[in-house]
């Protein structure tokens, strides 16, 4: 009972910590109570939007949230290849931002928003970025595709027209084990070049 109070205080703690100063220690103490928890075999609701919709669900504090995606939610286009997020095969977009889904928890996604691949296209369209990788056949084996197509996405978010070395760059995080970059270069450049052209 006393350990429950405690570890579902930390909204009262929030509340409070504008006016005491606390905030610096909110992460700690979530992160706490996210330990105690895992401890004591107790689970955490989190609520998050994925592609749009809204998705809660009661989960261990130590699950990560490439598996959050990929088994509770059965998104599997997030790869996980099981390497603490050397090849960036797991990378997912949160709150905009690219992010290796396999270096954090799903608990840390709390309150967020996320796009995986499987959310950058409807079903009657792909996004111009897909279409261009279908045109210049930018994928060989396709296991790095979905985590670059994530990259780009987020990087013609920012700059709507990059540059072939911005693009390198962006494609830094992600590991094309086929060495397939070229084409994945050229099909980022030819949506860098259409967007110059729409813009004028
Ligand atoms: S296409 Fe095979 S790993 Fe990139």
């Amino acid at each position: 009972m006393i350990l429950e109070y405690f570890l579902n205080s930390t909204p009262l703690l929030r509340l409070a910590a504008p006016s005491i100063g606390l905030r610096v220690f909110l992460p700690i103490a979530r992160k706490l109570s996210y330990s105690i928890r895992s401890i004591a075999g107790l689970t955490v609701i989190i609520s998050c939007i994925v592609n749009g919709q809204k998705q809660s669900a009661d989960v261990n504090p130590n699950l990560l949230l490439v598996d959050f995606l990929r088994e509770n939610l059965g998104l599997t286009g997030t790869k996980n290849p099981l390497d603490y997020g050397q090849t960036g095969a797991c990378t997912i977009l949160l709150n905009g931002k690219a992010v290796k889904s396999s270096m954090m928890l799903a608990v840390q996604a709390d309150n967020c928003e996320l796009v995986t691949v499987e959310g950058l296209s409807d079903l009657d369209h792909l996004s111009a970025l897909q279409e261009s990788f279908k045109t210049f056949h930018a994928v060989q084996c396709g296991y790095c595709t979905p985590a670059a197509l994530l990259v780009l996405t987020e990087l013609l978010q920012r700059v709507s027209s990059p540059t072939e070395k911005q693009i390198r760059m962006q494609l830094d995080s992600v590991l094309c084990r086929c060495t397939g970059f070229q084409n994945i270069v050229l099909a980022a450049l030819d949506v860098a070049k259409v967007n110059a052209t729409t813009r004028q």
